[in-house]
């Protein structure tokens, strides 16, 4: 299936592309039948209908793309990169976007190793050109993105003296990284497959990638909310007491997350309750559930051998141990059958809502060599890439969906195919900056990821921190070590409480940013350079008032900042945080912006300093001209309350504006089935209107009152 190039000696140009949908294409280099992919883990299968009302986009490529089979076994794909061609993504990458000029080792471990190591090592990088590649293959893939230079490429530049004589000048300087002309990757297995995401702006890119990977996910309502994790050694009575707590200091709860301690024996896990911690969990959890708060459970997969369920899916697990448990290979029905009953019996049924799923990520030391062998067949390197996304398939698919109860939770690794589920990735490192940039990174790549708080330094780092995780997919606090409160700076406790509120009033927005993600591959918190276009709920670009004449939202530059990012449709945010604390600079793109909270215009296409005084010690929120921003109208300790809240829907700057408001139930997947309606809120000079796409399924909120900000 491949031709040999003139261009480059040695090289066969790839022949098999074959265009998939409007703007993808793939091809497979060698054999890819016994190799595992991440697609494959997808959610669910390529939205198509969805991606073929995207606007049309050519093949990117006009030179050829070689790959070849060397002799050591490294299939390698060689894609053409331009010099002025900005390359960003290869998953959640706490050191940046960009990755020109980089080497890049992408295999799933903690954070702290960098070099392309990390929770989530996503083989999927973007070009400002307006399209994406994803290496869609579970092994270690090595990248080298404009690094190399090969002797018989036409774009090499040309060699400067590093030591010239006196009196001469070389035009340019010498480089110790000569520019490459491509990104180049290799895998060691038998073949892989490469899909080629094309697009008007990065955005489609994006795009087109969540909705190939079955769509973004749409978490239940009460998801969004607050959640606080217990210390790991709480038992029933104190996590109740701590329940008690938020709700007498009119602090905000939605979930309460469970630590190891309430496990019978955890690293290796049992899966069943610490009867001294928790006698009676039926009762804890009916009784926290009466209040609107649930209960999430951290586990990790390794099966203790005290476990009840150890003997029976030992022949289901890998040749090593993690913490001497079992590694069980959900790859197998067997091993994942057993593992669901438990989990049914003793979880769901008692009305668990979701679990975190931690140490999947890995840490060399700790987890299987990647020699190990598993009984499915699936290489231990394989494994490793895919073991976070095969428990969030696992417990996504065959327990909560197969009883139409969604989820939401957390996994501490990710990877390809994920953008569909309902996990949040969390790390240990705990830099508040790189926290930040990781809402940006997520965005490129389909995943979702919490910037957590556990702990602070001073009061105003904690709510610079607890502001963040509140434009953030989850809104958590995780106590597991620290036992600490969100009022436990009192410095800043009604400053904290002010922004979970704002968080929750904030909702009906959220959610509708999430709808647009699960059905339009728009990701609801967003990396500044994806910031272009509006598009409605079904797809269209809206051309309103909003983008027309010069389209001002669009930008010509792509926006590299990775300290703010977008929250839904018009909400820019720009938390606090590092040394300064209290100010920092905000670069506004082109066109009319607005203080969220005043209403007055602050500029367009400008840097400037703000400071925490100016806005009473609120994070900085800034909205586009013409925005609707949906708020409940009341402030809601949980989301229990939320059906038939009355909406104030904010208008900002003198646009008119369009808001696509989604309702379903909020908890059940009965909205696949196309039990949810879409109030379309228009506001124009003449005052408010609103149509519905249909009214017989799901009304959620109540009447929507006006107010205009500007
Ligand atoms: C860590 C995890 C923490 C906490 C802890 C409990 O690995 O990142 O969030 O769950 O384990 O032992």
């Amino acid at each position: 299936m491949t031709k040999s190039t003139g261009q480059l000696d040695n090289l066969t140009s790839i022949d098999n592309w074959q265009s998939i949908a409007n703007g993808i294409w793939r091809c497979e280099l060698g054999d890819i039948s016994k190799e595992q992919c991440y697609s494959n883990l997808a959610v669910a299968p390529p939205r198509w209908d969805r991606i073929n009302v995207l606007s049309p986009a050519d093949f990117p490529f006009v030179s050829d793309v070689p790959s070849y089979q060397n002799k050591d076994g490294k299939i390698t794909i060689r894609i053409p990169a331009e010099a002025d061609e900005q390359l960003y993504g290869f998953g959640l990458q706490f050191d940046g976007l960009k990755k020109n000029k980089t080497v890049l080792t992408l295999n799933t471990d903690h954070w702290n190793k960098g070099g392309g190591r990390t929770h989530a090592p996503v083989p999927f990088y973007i070009s400002s050109k307006g399209y994406g590649v994803f290496f869609n293959t579970a092994r270690y893939l090595k990248v080298y993105c404009q690094i190399g230079n090969r002797k018989d490429s036409p774009n090499n530049p040309v060699p400067v003296d590093r030591n010239p004589v006196p009196e001469t000048e070389s035009i340019d300087p010498w480089q110790a990284v000569p520019q490459g002309d491509a990104v180049e990757g290799h895998i060691i297995g038998k073949g892989m497959e490469i899909i080629v995401f094309s697009g008007a702006s990065m955005l489609d890119v994006v795009r087109r990638y969540n909705l190939y990977c079955g769509g973004g996910v749409l978490p239940p309502l009460w998801g969004l909310g607050f959640w606080h994790r217990v210390h790991a050694a709480f038992d029933a009575d104190q996590t109740e007491a701590e329940v008690a707590a938020f709700n007498e200091k009119q602090f905000p709860l939605d979930v309460v997350g469970l630590e190891p301690g309430w496990m019978s024996s955890s690293y290796p896990c049992t899966f069943e309750w610490q009867k001294a911690r928790f006698a009676e969990p039926d009762v804890l959890a009916k009784r926290l559930l009466e209040q609107g708060v649930r209960l999430n459970l951290w586990i990790n997969p390794y099966v203790s051998p005290e476990s009840r369920i150890h003997d029976e899916i030992y022949p289901y697990s890998g040749s090593h141990m993690v913490w001497l448990g079992l590694v069980p290979d959900y790859y197998m029905p067997q091993a994942r059958r057993l593992l669901v009953e438990q989990h049914t019996k003793e979880h769901l049924n008692i009305g668990i809502s979701g679990y975190k799923v931690d140490e999947v990520d890995g840490y060399d030391f700790w987890l299987w060599p990647d020699h190990a062998t598993f009984p499915s067949g699936i290489s231990g390197e394989s494994m490793r890439q895919t073991y976070g996304l095969l428990m969030q398939n696992l417990l996504y698919k065959d327990l909560f969906k197969k009883n139409n109860q969604r989820t939401y939770g957390n996994v501490r690794s990710s990877n390809g195919g994920a953008s569909g589920y309902p996990f949040v990735i969390y790390s240990d490192s705990y830099d508040h900056a790189q926290y930040i940039r990781g809402i940006s990174a997520a965005s490129l790549c389909g995943v979702l990821w919490t910037p957590e708080v556990r702990n602070a330094a001073t009061a105003r780092e904690w709510l610079n921190r607890m502001q963040t995780v509140c434009f953030s997919p989850m809104a958590k606090l995780n106590a597991w070590a620290t036992g600490l409160h969100p009022w436990s700076f009192p410095e800043v406790e009604a400053a904290v409480r002010k922004v979970i509120q704002l968080r929750m009033r904030l909702l009906p927005y959220i959610y509708s940013a999430f709808a647009d993600y699960h059905f339009n591959g728009v990701p609801p918190m967003r990396a500044m350079m994806l910031e272009s276009e509006a598009i409605d709920i079904n797809g269209t670009v809206v051309k309103g008032k909003l983008d027309s004449e010069t389209d001002p939202y669009a930008m010509n530059t792509v926006m590299e900042t990775t300290d703010q990012f977008m929250f839904g449709p018009s909400i820019m945010v720009a938390p606090f945080y590092g040394d300064k604390a209290t100010e920092r600079q905000v670069h506004l793109p082109s066109g009319k912006w607005y203080d969220f909270y005043s209403g007055q215009p602050v500029g367009s296409h400008t840097t400037f300093v703000i400071k925490a005084e100016v806005l009473n010690d609120q994070i900085p929120l800034f909205v586009k001209d013409g925005a609707l921003i949906p708020m409940l109208s009341k402030n809601l300790l949980n989301t229990q309350g939320i059906q038939g809240c009355d909406l104030e829907l904010r208008h900002y700057g003198t646009a008119d504006g369009t808001f696509e408001l989604y309702e379903d139930d909020g908890k059940s997947f009965d909205y696949e089935q196309g039990a949810y309606r879409i109030r379309t809120l228009s506001v124009t000079e003449q005052g408010l209107t609103e149509t519905l796409s249909k009214d017989d399924a799901a009304a959620l909120f109540g009447s929507v009152s006006l107010r205009r900000m500007s």
